[in-house]
């Protein structure tokens, strides 16, 4: 990695990024039951039906992991908040041990010079919500302003940024359409309900912060970059489809307050009556908005019912995802962003990073594949800049190898390597580089 911070905008802002189901154990501190924890028990959903109950126990080892981001020389830390960790009945009597565990996390990123980045959810929805229908229940969006107000009456006066929702794609689509995801759900009603009462709750979460007096309140998107199978138009109607519900419908609904026509051609007629009326919360000003980036996916049409299309398998180097390496796709997204929906608002990568199967020889892990898809991925966020994107940060994810959802803890995204036995934490080579790229000034 022979970048320099040099070679970035002054004040360019570099940080890694976890979530909290995924590191903290949901076992411990006496958080509520979350639909993560009963859909890992459910055979079938995830890989050898593992679970976050005790992660990389972050919980009580996070000293040591706000250690290494500091000796990262990273500048912020992008962390959530469990719902259920704060509210384990996801409404009611707060939990003190789990605001207590907040309060401390976020006083030790600022003992060690760390900007606090948070994200109020990542997906862990308490239990006793999701009986009520979860994200199909258009009063999520109260509950979630009111969860909103717990948590940051308690941390809203230091964190640096927030963001209500982590890849509001993610809670919508694949956790209700694909069923990939908790709650698991196939049903394009349930859909469109998660997708406009997901943007619902984020609105009322920023309308919240705002009336706390926080600032720097954003919005993270995950983005692919869609690529038509071939060269029929056919297959470009079927990509452009696929670019409009995936990366255009969230944006579009925070930026333009409208939802693209195309998507509203299959979702419309299964959304909630009166939906829009609700873009004026939607809509609600944003001060900066976070792209999560992995890679593109090439689409070919087919006769299934609407989208009608499915994913073709690409050609070129993939990670351990499967997931085909395409930093053109980064660059291509950050310029149209900025382009088409946000104007002057500063642009963050909020995640960006590779899953490989690494392992410990020696006491060290060698992941040059890791060091060079970094690498590649910055090169394009300075192709952006160039092109008058204003990109002011990069999280890479993630700091620690963690529980990948439904692939378990076999995908290690980590920065540092984690033993899911003895927990023992070892910074990968890609740390060490990114590490010595930091310190270049
Ligand atoms: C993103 C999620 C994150 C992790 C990475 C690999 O979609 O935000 O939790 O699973 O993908």
């Amino acid at each position: 990695m022979d970048f320099a911070r040099s070679d970035f905008p002054e004040g360019f802002q570099f940080g890694a990024a976890t979530s909290s189901y995924q590191i903290e154990g949901h076992s411990f501190g006496g958080a509520g039951k979350t639909h993560w924890d009963t859909f890992a028990a459910t055979p079938g959903n995830v890989v050898r039906a593992e679970n976050g109950d005790i992660a990389c126990d972050h919980y009580h080892r996070y000293a040591d992991d706000l250690d290494l981001l500091a000796e990262g020389n990273f500048d912020v830390y992008r962390f959530s908040t469990s719902w259920a960790r704060v509210l384990p009945e996801g409404r009611g009597t707060p939990n003190p041990e789990g605001l207590d565990f907040y309060d401390r996390l976020v006083d030790g990123m600022l003992e060690r010079g760390l900007k606090p980045a948070a994200t109020l959810y990542h997906w862990e929805l308490p239990s006793p919500l999701a009986d009520l229908g979860g994200w199909r229940n258009r009063d999520i969006a109260g509950w979630f302003a009111d969860f909103t107000e717990v948590i940051m009456g308690r941390i809203g006066d230091r964190v640096w940024s927030a963001a209500p929702i982590n890849e509001p794609w993610c809670v919508g689509w694949l956790s209700h359409f694909l069923g990939h995801h908790a709650p698991g759900l196939r049903d394009i009603r349930a859909t469109a309900r998660a997708m406009h009462h997901v943007l619902l709750a984020h609105g009322r979460a920023i309308e919240t912060m705002r009336a706390l007096g926080m600032s720097n309140l954003g919005a993270v998107c995950n983005m692919e970059y869609a690529a038509p199978a071939d060269d029929t138009p056919q297959a470009a109607a079927a990509a452009e489809l696929y670019d409009g519900y995936y990366n255009h419908f969230f944006i579009s609904g925070m930026f333009k307050k409208a939802y693209p026509d195309t998507v509203l051609e299959g979702l419309g007629p299964h959304l909630p009556k009166g939906w829009q009326d609700d873009f004026d919360v939607i809509g609600a000003p944003v001060d900066w908005c976070g792209i999560n980036y992995y890679t593109r996916k090439l689409i070919a049409p087919n006769d299934d019912p609407w989208p009608s299309h499915h994913e073709v398998d690409g050609p070129l180097p993939k990670t351990a995802m499967g997931w085909e390496i395409y930093p053109e796709g980064l660059e291509y997204l950050l310029k149209r962003t900025h382009r088409d929906y946000t104007g002057d608002l500063p642009l963050y990568v909020t995640e960006n990073g590779m899953a490989a199967p690494d392992e410990i020889e020696d006491g060290a892990v060698d992941d040059p594949h890791r060091i060079d898809y970094l690498d590649q991925h910055l090169g394009a966020v300075r192709r952006a800049i160039a092109a008058g994107a204003p990109v002011a940060g990069y999280y890479a994810w993630s700091l620690l190898d963690n529980f990948e959802w439904a692939l378990g803890y076999e995908k290690r995204f980590g920065l540092v390597h984690v033993d899911f036995d003895s927990l023992q934490r070892t910074p990968k080579a890609s740390y060490h580089a990114l590490k010595a790229a930091l310190a270049r000034g």
